[in-house]
């Protein structure tokens, strides 16, 4: 059984993708700063009769706690073989109002969370001569997006480093890829709606988008899936959009 380690797993997107790698046959390692969550989500799919444990508790941008919280997953579900960065916050603000510390938190957990996980898990992958990473950047990146210059400045940041790793990795039998959602129904779609910060609701943008639908975490999930399988292994490297035809 191969360990798979989903963080911001406790919510929408990330979810939906531990749900989904323990139907494939994954031990799913539910890492999210967020304890109640993390135990939740872990229960729900030990609940299915699938494997998982949670680790709650844990701040990406924190290089200690995600090193400490990769040992502790090394030993008891066994070497991480799939990462699926997904942790990750998300920001509107006027450019001129962007103070430094919403810059360099935004960057932190977008970021950096997402460097460190690699490098905490990279040699356990290299040791076994396979490996699967998936990165969860944002459709926001792909065009930019008003009001969101710090958000979307980390997840440009992180395809760059996909990009590049898939390059670095790929004699070592890893793929590293990127999948920028766009406009999925989640918790943080939803509250970005009540603050008014989608300029318009839901429904509203469904009705611009090509299959007329918000996508759900599990569209996502699904491409993650594939992504992490034995049949991917020719992929490394790319940008898989998932966002109902928003942008291509
Ligand atoms: N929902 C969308 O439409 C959309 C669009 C583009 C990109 N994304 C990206 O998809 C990912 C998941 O988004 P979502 O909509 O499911 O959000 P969400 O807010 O529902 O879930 C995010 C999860 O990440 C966890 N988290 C936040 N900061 C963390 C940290 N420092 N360390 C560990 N865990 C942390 C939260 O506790 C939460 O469980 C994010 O990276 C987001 O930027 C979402």
């Amino acid at each position: 059984m191969k360990t798979a380690i989903v963080t911001g797993a406790g919510s929408g997107i990330g979810r939906a993708i531990a749900h989904r790698l323990a139907e494939d046959g994954c031990a799913v390692a539910v890492l999210d700063l967020n304890s109640d969550s993390a135990g939740r989500v872990a229960g729900e799919i030990g609940e299915k009769g699938n494997t998982a444990a949670a680790f709650g508790g844990v701040d990406v941008s924190d290089r200690g706690q995600v090193d400490a919280a990769i040992q502790q997953i090394r030993d008891t579900l066994g070497p991480p073989a799939v990462l699926v960065n997904n942790a990750g916050i998300t920001g509107f603000k006027k450019f001129l109002n962007i103070s430094d510390e919403v810059w360099d938190r935004t960057l932190a957990i977008n970021l950096s969370g997402p460097f460190y996980c690699c490098q905490a898990v990279v040699p356990d992958m290299v040791e076994a001569g396979w490996g699967r990473i998936v990165n969860i950047s944002s459709s926001s990146a792909q065009g930019g997006q008003q009001f969101m210059a710090h958000y979307v400045a980390s997840k440009a940041g992180l395809i760059g480093m996909t990009k590049s790793l898939a390059l670095e990795l790929g004699p070592s039998g890893i793929t590293v890829n990127t999948i920028p959602p766009g406009f999925v129904d989640t918790p943080m779609l939803r509250n970005s709606e009540e603050h008014g910060l989608l300029g318009g609701t839901i429904e509203q943008h469904a009705d611009r988008t090509p299959v007329r639908r918000p996508g759900r975490p599990e569209d996502i999930a699904a491409a993650c899936s594939f992504l992490c399988s034995d049949e991917a292994g020719y992929i490394t490297g790319q940008i898989v959009g998932v966002n109902g035809g928003r942008n291509t």
